[in-house]
């Protein structure tokens, strides 16, 4: 399945628009112009066709960070991971563009982007495929009535269960101690999972470079909940 569909791709091939793309927030010319110069080298649009994602064979290690935002940390992840694929999954296309930037300016060479909803992202791929998945700071959606709208649901943990290889791991953070615990009841009736680290713990100036929302949820002295998952079968 096309994650980018080709009619909404633009003269030059690159996804100008796709059904699932959010286009909320201003865009700066400098992140537009990022995504129009290096769209074709970084962005995957077509999961069938990168074969080096699917197979399980002799693998590279693939580790996925998604909402990674103006995607600082999954620059910082791929500099550390440089035997890795790492896969940002983002929906905010000014972010895309900061990130595109980021990795032309350091000369990272080992991430690609979706730009599509994580739910259709993670479903396409093949079982057992990744070694690793970051989600921090997700949209918590407040609201009773939009609680739909939140990432985190059973079904979703399930495909992340799916995808991820025996050992391999699941971090999610948020600083929405509602959402926190929402999260807690979506893994905990997933036995497939054992927690192995609990950042929660950690006082403010321990925690490490910190997200964009991280920082914000500090500055409103936000509790942060940073826990880790193993699958263990
Ligand atoms: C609150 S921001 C957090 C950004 C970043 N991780 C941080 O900590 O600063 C959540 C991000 O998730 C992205 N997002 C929301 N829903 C998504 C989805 N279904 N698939 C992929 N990304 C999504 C948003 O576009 C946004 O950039």
């Amino acid at each position: 399945m096309h994650l980018i569909h080709d009619e909404d791709a633009n003269t030059d091939g690159l996804p100008a628009k796709s059904l699932f793309t959010s286009f909320r927030g201003r865009i700066t010319s400098a992140q537009k112009s990022a995504i129009e110069r290096y769209g074709r080298q970084y962005f995957i649009t077509d999961l069938a066709k990168h074969a080096d994602l699917a197979s399980t064979a002799s693998r590279q290690k693939l580790k996925i960070e998604i909402g990674f935002g103006m995607g600082v940390e999954l620059a910082r992840w791929a500099i550390e991971s440089p035997d890795a694929l790492m896969l940002g999954i983002e929906l905010y296309r000014p972010g895309i563009g900061s990130l595109f930037s980021k990795l032309v300016n350091e000369g990272i060479e080992n991430v690609r982007v979706i730009e599509a909803p994580a739910q259709i992202a993670i479903g396409e791929l093949s079982n057992n495929s990744v070694d690793e998945i970051r989600i921090l700071f997700p949209d918590p959606w407040p609201k009773k009535r939009h609680h739909k709208r939140r990432l985190i649901q059973k079904e979703f943990i399930c495909q992340v269960e799916r995808v991820l290889i025996e050992g391999g791991r699941l971090q999610i953070a948020t600083d929405w101690k509602p959402y926190a615990d929402w999260i807690f009841s979506c893994i905990e009736k997933n036995t497939g999972f054992v927690q192995i680290f609990d950042r929660t713990a950690l006082a403010q100036g321990e925690r490490d470079r910190p997200t964009k929302f991280e920082s914000r949820g500090m500055n409103l002295k936000h509790r942060v909940f940073d826990f880790t998952y193993e699958k263990t079968s």
